[in-house]
């Protein structure tokens, strides 16, 4: 398909390989994977995590990017060409519409994480000397009981997210991922070393790596799978956004591996070192949400130069959720905006809004809403699940039958860029084994399979 001139694309091929990584680390691989993690019974998770990420993930990352290139537009309006490209009818368009969705439940419990983070990096300043665990978890209590703290940092990082997406995402974004993923990773190093030294990283691996095919259940096979999607930022629109401001010249199977390989590293790495101290402490491994701001604080309280690393650590999680934010606004703002003729500006605001008002609901069900549920859950848990449980796995399943099932065969095989083996093995994962897996493990979960 042609490649309309007028669209905006990455500077250089290494962009679209930072600005995707940026959306792919963000509190998914350093808060959510590590309680996740511990609330799943360790391996056992990391286990299935593992083989989702191969299987489902990296296969669907490369076939997101690939009909985002093809599409040249916001998720709607690429499924829509694409669907008009293949013949096919224009209900396709529903997998950019169940992104925008989720995009947007997403971002209004992400933001309120984000800013538990932007709290925690104030208190980082002040330092945590002199707490201990006790004083580490009265603190968390402390924050989510107050909705104004909660209320106000998430106002805030919706600010921050927002104020990026209307400036456009090329310049700013791309620099501010270059240095800021590396320095990420770094820190994730030293905080490992230390756990090495000072506290408990043979347990930690254990925790993680220690092989018991035994203790997987429907739940943790769940649970783990719409990680995988959540990780890697699938079925939301992201990809294929960020995918159509590619160029031609760029190798999607390689960049995806790349961004997989990168996002798996910082997810290994942050459960490694936050497991070193929870085991060293005597803490719970399944905590849930507070697990890194009951834990990490009392690493930074105890180490050497601890007070500077906590600061840029707590900095460094709140840029690596602001970037993966940003990739959560864009695809709705685009569609807003090429599809219903708005301004960027006006596209920006009210989709901010909407989230902002949703994160206020959200903040609100861990203290005076508590006892509203919907099927059992708050709000908090709810939006979770739905999205990482049941969105994020569907847009997956439909993008898979799509590519590998509705589309022609050539024009998959042209715009992906591989040929021989490697595309016969690629199409066959897309085709059958990525969208049988995730209906084996839906209709397991319902109930009607053993
Ligand atoms: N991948 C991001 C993270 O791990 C979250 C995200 C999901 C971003 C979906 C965009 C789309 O934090």
């Amino acid at each position: 398909m042609e490649q309309t001139s007028v669209r905006t694309h990455w500077s250089s091929r290494w962009a679209f390989m930072l600005v995707t990584i940026g959306s792919a680390v963000g509190l998914g691989n350093i808060w959510k994977f590590p309680f996740m993690t511990g609330t799943n019974g360790g391996s056992a998770f990391v286990l299935v995590y593992l083989a989702c990420i191969a299987a489902i993930g990296v296969p669907l990352l490369m076939a997101e990017s690939m009909l985002g290139r093809r599409g040249q537009s916001n998720p709607v309006g690429t499924m829509r060409s694409l669907a008009d490209e293949a013949g096919a009818s224009r209900a396709w368009q529903v997998i950019g519409l169940i992104g925008i969705l989720g995009s947007v439940l997403i971002l209004s419990f992400y933001s309120v994480v984000a800013g538990w983070v932007l709290d925690y990096t104030l208190r980082a300043v002040e330092g945590f000397q002199g707490m201990d665990k006790a004083a580490l978890g009265a603190a968390f209590g402390d924050l989510l009981a107050s909705p104004g703290r909660l209320i106000l940092w998430h106002s805030l990082f919706m600010v921050l997210s927002a104020g990026v997406v209307l400036g456009g995402v090329t310049g700013g974004i791309e620099r501010a991922n270059k240095i800021m993923m590396p320095a990420l990773f770094a820190i994730l190093l030293v905080l490992l070393g230390y756990g090495a030294v000072a506290a408990d990283l043979s347990a930690a691996f254990r925790f993680l790596f220690h092989f018991e095919p035994q203790a997987i259940s429907g739940k943790v096979v769940l649970a783990a799978m719409g990680h995988a999607f959540f990780t890697l930022s699938l079925g939301m629109g992201a990809i294929i956004t960020y995918g159509s401001y590619l160029g031609r010249e760029v190798s999607i199977p390689r960049t995806s591996l790349v961004i997989a390989g990168a996002d798996t590293l910082v997810a290994l790495l942050a459960g490694l070192s936050i497991f070193s101290f929870v085991f060293a402490q005597g803490l719970e491994p399944a905590a849930g949400p507070g697990l890194i701001l009951q834990t990490l604080p009392l690493a930074f309280a105890g180490m050497p130069g601890g007070h500077v690393i906590g600061v840029l650590f707590f900095v460094l999680v709140v840029f690596a959720a602001w970037t993966s934010a940003i990739s959560l606004i864009e695809p709705a703002t685009s569609w807003l905006v090429e599809h219903l003729g708005w301004s960027r500006r006006a596209a920006v605001l009210s989709l901010a809004g909407l989230i902002w008002l949703l994160g206020i609901a959200v903040a609100l069900s861990f203290n005076a809403w508590e006892g509203f549920k919907i099927f059992g859950l708050g709000l908090f848990d709810l939006f979770d699940a739905l999205t990482s449980k049941f969105l994020m796995p569907v847009a997956g399943l439909l993008i898979a039958v799509f590519t590998a099932w509705v589309m022609k065969r050539e024009h998959v095989r042209e715009e992906i860029g591989l040929s021989g083996g490697a595309f016969a093995l690629w199409f066959t994962v897309v085709r059958y084994v990525s969208p049988v897996a995730i209906l084996l493990i839906f209709l397991h979960v319902i109930g009607l399979l053993g």
